[in-house]
């Protein structure tokens, strides 16, 4: 547990709203379809993609990818390794990768790769957060919950050295908290 309580930048309201949001969107794109696999990105994709799926009104399925990335503390090396793939069939699917947060670029660049490389029909993504400032990959994110500032963010999934990751809101963890 951090020493304080992490500053609230979300609130648990405006994230059930605006997941609310993203599901009628994504809902609506894929009405004619078919089947959606939602494609949840570990670990901390885990408690937005419970929300976004249960609240999406068109037929869907869920994998779970993990990777892990090379490099220290907030430092990007850009290198991706996958830890699992997906486990079911998504040649010929529509698939939507889902994520906690988009920083760099660079997993979700990897993710789309790998993706693509199972022949699905279609692959786009959604990310709960995005921090535009800190892009250095260009990546096509086609849902966006929220574009927030260069903070250390915690809770909805999102953890510092796994602390705060069940937060229920959105929290900033300022410096002097970061041991
Ligand atoms: C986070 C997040 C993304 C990635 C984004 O995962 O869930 O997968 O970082 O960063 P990027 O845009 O700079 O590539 P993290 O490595 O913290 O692992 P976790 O989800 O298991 O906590």
């Amino acid at each position: 547990m951090t020493s304080t309580k992490p500053d609230v930048m979300i609130s648990e309201a405006q994230i059930a709203q605006r997941v609310d949001e993203l599901a009628a969107e994504i809902s609506h794109d894929y009405a004619d379809k078919g089947s959606l696999v939602l494609v949840g990105v570990l670990k901390g994709s885990f408690i937005f993609l419970a929300d976004l799926s249960r609240r999406l009104t068109i037929p869907r399925t869920i994998e779970f990818i993990a990777v892990s990335s090379y490099g220290s503390g907030s430092r990007h090396s850009g290198a991706v390794r996958l830890v699992m793939d997906v486990r079911g069939n998504i040649e010929g699917r529509h698939v939507l990768i889902v994520e906690d947060i988009v920083d760099t670029g660079h997993t979700l660049k990897y993710l789309v790769g790998m993706m693509k490389s199972h022949r699905p029909a279609s692959v786009r993504s959604c990310a709960l957060l995005h921090k535009a400032d800190r892009a250095e990959v260009e990546v096509d994110l086609d849902y966006i919950g929220f574009s927030i500032p260069d903070e250390w963010v915690v809770g909805y999934g999102l953890d510092y050295a796994e602390r705060d990751r069940t937060l229920p809101y959105i929290g900033i963890v300022h410096p002097d908290d970061r041991k």
